[in-house]
């Protein structure tokens, strides 16, 4: 299985990639978590790309693009993966058709944006392994600690309203495109073209999982 899952930040794309990437056992490709990861190892790539992620802007394309090329040729993604956060542009897009990627299913997770405020002001998250929690819709067994380590939780710097409401207006203006360009190459029957499903991601979260399974399944 080969998929990305598309929607805007706080869509679950994160809550629903847990069960996916163990369903169909695929590594979860979260360029989001990777930025993080690289925010926290300190490197002047992570420092710069800091910046822009705290503004809630888009890092750079070929920064982007660089990782998930380098991170594609490790041994656990000869089965499949699962893109989480990406592709975000059309030149991401673009980067992966043309270096030949293949993609089976782009699986569309639909929120409305009046949802995603208070969806992200309730988030905690687990730092080591991008475990995601809310407080009132998904809280964890324990208070403020994750489920499986028992580690703490933490708020993550870009949920802060104000650039909460920058990322879905960037959102909005870059990455929107994108279910357009896939539904597009879907609908062209070319060898290779993925398919394109959109699922309504308001709801229990376990509803939404089934609703993912069984769009995976068609
Ligand atoms: P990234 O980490 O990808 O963030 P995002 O796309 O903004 O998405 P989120 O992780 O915020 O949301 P999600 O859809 O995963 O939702 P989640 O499951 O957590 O990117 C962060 C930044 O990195 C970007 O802003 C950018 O700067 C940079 N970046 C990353 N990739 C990039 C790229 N390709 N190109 C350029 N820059 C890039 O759920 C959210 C909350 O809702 C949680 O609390 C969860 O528990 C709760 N929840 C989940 N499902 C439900 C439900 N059904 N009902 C109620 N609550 C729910
Ligand atoms: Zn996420």
């Amino acid at each position: 299985m080969r998929l990305i899952l598309l929607g805007a930040p706080g869509a679950g794309k994160g809550t629903q990639a847990t069960f996916i990437k163990e369903k169909f056992n695929i590594p979860q490709i979260s360029t989001g978590d990777m930025l993080r990861a690289a925010v926290k190892a300190g490197t002047p790539m992570g420092l710069a790309a800091k910046k822009v992620m705290d503004a809630g802007g888009l890092v750079s394309d070929d920064i982007i693009i660089g990782l998930v090329k380098d991170r594609l040729k490790e041994q656990d993604c000869q089965n499949g993966y699962l893109f989480d956060g990406f592709p975000r542009t059309i030149p991401q897009a673009d980067a992966m058709k043309d270096a030949g990627v293949a993609i089976d299913y782009v699986l569309e997770i639909d929120v409305p944006d009046a949802a995603i405020i208070e969806r992200m002001s309730g988030r905690r998250v687990h730092p080591a392994s991008g475990r995601t929690y809310h407080l009132k819709f998904n809280p964890p067994k324990v208070e403020g600690r994750d489920d499986v380590t028992g580690e703490e939780l933490i708020l993550r710097d870009d949920d802060h309203e104000d650039t909460v409401r920058k990322r879905l207006a960037v959102y909005h203006e870059q990455t929107e495109v994108l279910v357009g360009y896939y539904n597009q190459w879907a609908a062209s029957g070319e060898p290779g073209a993925p398919k394109y499903r959109r699922i309504e991601g308001v709801g229990p979260v376990e509803e939404i999982r089934d609703r993912a399974f069984a769009a995976l399944e068609q």
